[in-house]
């Protein structure tokens, strides 16, 4: 008997050292990741109206955004291999490089989350043409493809496609030289259809 006792005892004494194992350790992944709800959304869902959705998006994607996030200087609009922000680059610098490794694990094994987008049907259907001819490369599957390492453009809000779409137009982000060569080579009317057509993605 009072070795029954004992064990339970004994095994109380370690669950609440577990408990408190927890509450000194790292925060975990989803800990994490939890700060970012309150502007993109329950499990990298944004509700929008432009703020982009993190679920589904590819862990060195996701690693390379808040690393280029996190070299932008105070004040600056763009530096080498910097990603320009209006926030990201603030929120960026308060996590270690270990940290975003584990959001971007945790935000990758979350499946592609396509939002409702508001958008203009018939340049969605007109841009369906460009994308075959000038992103399809590189954006496959719509822009859903996780594994392109291109961010995620199918169901994202379209006031954030064309905020970036700006960035890299402006030079203030640097867009990868083969995507620039398409991008250059449409008309202002073509590239507008493309991006509703990647909002329009379901
Ligand atoms: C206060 C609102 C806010 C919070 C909190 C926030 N973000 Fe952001 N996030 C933005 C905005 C706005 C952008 C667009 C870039 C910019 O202007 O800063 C963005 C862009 C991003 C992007 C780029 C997405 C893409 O498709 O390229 C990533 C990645 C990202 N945020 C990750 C995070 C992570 C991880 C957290 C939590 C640790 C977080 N954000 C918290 C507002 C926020
Ligand atoms: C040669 C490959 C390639 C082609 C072609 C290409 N892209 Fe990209 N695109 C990329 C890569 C790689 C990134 C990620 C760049 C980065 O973050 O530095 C990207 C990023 C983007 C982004 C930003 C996503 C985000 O979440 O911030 C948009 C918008 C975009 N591309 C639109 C287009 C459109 C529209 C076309 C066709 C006109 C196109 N791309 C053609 C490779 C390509």
């Amino acid at each position: 008997m009072g070795c029954k006792k004992n064990a339970l005892a004994a095994l109380i004494g370690s669950v609440c050292m577990a408990c408190a194992a927890q509450v000194l350790a790292e925060p975990s992944a989803k800990m994490l990741a939890d700060t970012c709800a309150g502007c993109h959304g329950t499990n990298g869902q944004s509700v929008g109206p432009a703020i982009p959705n993190l679920a589904g998006m590819s862990e060195s994607y996701f690693v390379d955004s808040m690393k280029g996030y996190k070299k932008l200087e105070k004040g600056a609009t763009h530096g080498e291999d910097a990603r320009p922000a209006t926030i990201m680059n603030r929120i960026a610098k308060g996590y270690s490089d270990a940290q975003i490794d584990a959001m971007g694990a945790y935000f990758a094994a979350m499946p592609v989350y396509k939002a409702n987008v508001p958008h203009d049907a018939a340049k969605a259907k007109a841009g369906a043409a460009v994308y075959d001819k000038a992103c399809a490369k590189c954006h496959d599957e719509g822009g859903s493809l996780a594994s392109d390492d291109a961010g995620i453009l199918a169901g994202q809000w379209l006031p954030w496609l064309e905020y970036s779409m700006a960035d890299f137009k402006s030079g203030h982000r640097e867009m990868p030289k083969k995507m620039k060569k398409q991008v250059d080579a449409l008309s202002d009317a073509e590239l507008t259809d493309v991006l509703h057509y990647f909002a329009s993605q379901k």
